[in-house]
């Protein structure tokens, strides 16, 4: 199969330095790919319609699970970046209204395309503003004998694990 010039490839300056998120944002450059290599072969709609449909179900999840995390480590932009999640699931919601209307590949295509645009420049953009803030609290914490940002993050992240485990013990 030929390798898609629209490749995305996954590097460490996507990294927000959380392996929790940066593997589901892994995943989600993944979706990206398989959706631009669908389209530039000129699949199906209802190939490019699954496709678009298994993504944004993640991005939903996801967006669920990063708000989470934002809460916890006290973003000051927390309920502003969860406005942007809301605003990009009804642009999702609009998009794919006027995806399922189209009748012409090219149209279509354009559409996939633009849902696939919105997620990509929100991770880009937005989600490096808190990757940017976790990093400064690694860098402005004092070093001797306290945890660093980082790790509190980390710890923070097994926290919810271990709360997962015992709920789920308990169920
Ligand atoms: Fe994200
Ligand atoms: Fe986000």
């Amino acid at each position: 199969m030929k390798q898609s010039e629209w490749e995305i490839k996954w590097n460490d300056s996507l990294s927000v330095g959380v392996v929790e998120i940066d593997e589901e944002h892994q995943k989600f450059v993944g979706r990206v790919n398989d959706l631009n290599q669908a389209i530039v072969e000129c699949r199906d709609k209802a190939e490019v319609e699954r496709l678009l449909d298994l993504m944004l179900m993640e991005a939903t999840h996801h967006f669920w699970h990063e708000q989470q995390l934002l809460v916890k480590w006290k973003y000051p932009h927390r309920a502003a970046h969860a406005a942007k999640h809301a605003q990009l699931t009804a642009q999702f919601d609009r998009v794919m209204k006027e995806f399922e209307r189209a009748d012409v590949s090219f149209t279509w295509a354009l559409k996939g395309l633009h849902i696939k645009q919105l997620l990509v420049d929100h991770l880009l953009h937005e989600d490096m503003k808190y990757r940017d803030f976790l990093r400064k609290q690694e860098h402005s914490s004092p070093v001797s004998g306290k945890q660093s940002a980082r790790k509190r993050v980390q710890a923070s992240v097994r926290c919810v694990r271990g709360d997962e485990r015992s709920n789920n013990k308990h169920t």
